[in-house]
């Protein structure tokens, strides 16, 4: 699904593992992320990433009603810019990940990802974080999963787990 390499991180002090990945080609790009972070034991982070996807399904959350609107684009378009993080929610990596893709015209689309299926290349930086606590909770005025700081305690399930 992936190859990686971890690379050491410039700062000595840091606690942050980094990683570079390479998707293969054709796969989906959050189910190979989601997998790597399980792998990894991620549980908090940070997501950069290029490449080219022959399909993108994006999410729009309409503020007004906090209904989701979900859209699929299926033709050859070229990722100028993945970013994304990674929190924790029920124990599990939480991905929260924006795309913009180039199209054949050279104008942008982009936004809230649910999925993308690589054709060509799909190459990403994921730094571990996960010193930190990052948790996720459901906000009832905006209807989004918004991080939860935590009080620490979340860190110890990290050591026992794996
Ligand atoms: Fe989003």
């Amino acid at each position: 699904m992936y190859k990686y390499k971890k690379v050491k991180n410039g700062n000595l002090a840091s606690w942050n593992d980094r990683y570079i990945l390479s998707l293969d080609n054709h796969v989906e790009i959050v189910e190979a992320l989601a997998d790597f972070c399980r792998k990894k034991n991620i549980l908090a982070g940070n997501i950069l990433g290029i490449g080219a996807v022959s399909e993108a399904t994006f999410r729009f959350l309409d503020p007004a009603t906090l209904k989701y609107v979900d859209k699929t684009f299926t033709e050859q378009m070229e990722i100028t810019n993945l970013t994304g993080n990674i929190s924790e929610k029920d124990g599990e990596p939480y991905l929260h990940i924006h795309l913009t893709c180039s199209r054949r015209d050279y104008t942008c689309i982009g936004g809230h990802l649910l999925s993308a299926r690589i054709n060509g290349a799909c190459e990403l930086l994921v730094d571990d974080f996960s010193m930190t606590d990052v948790g996720r909770v459901k906000d009832s005025e905006t209807g989004l999963n918004l991080y939860d700081f935590g009080d620490g305690m979340g860190l110890l399930s990290r050591f026992t787990k794996k």
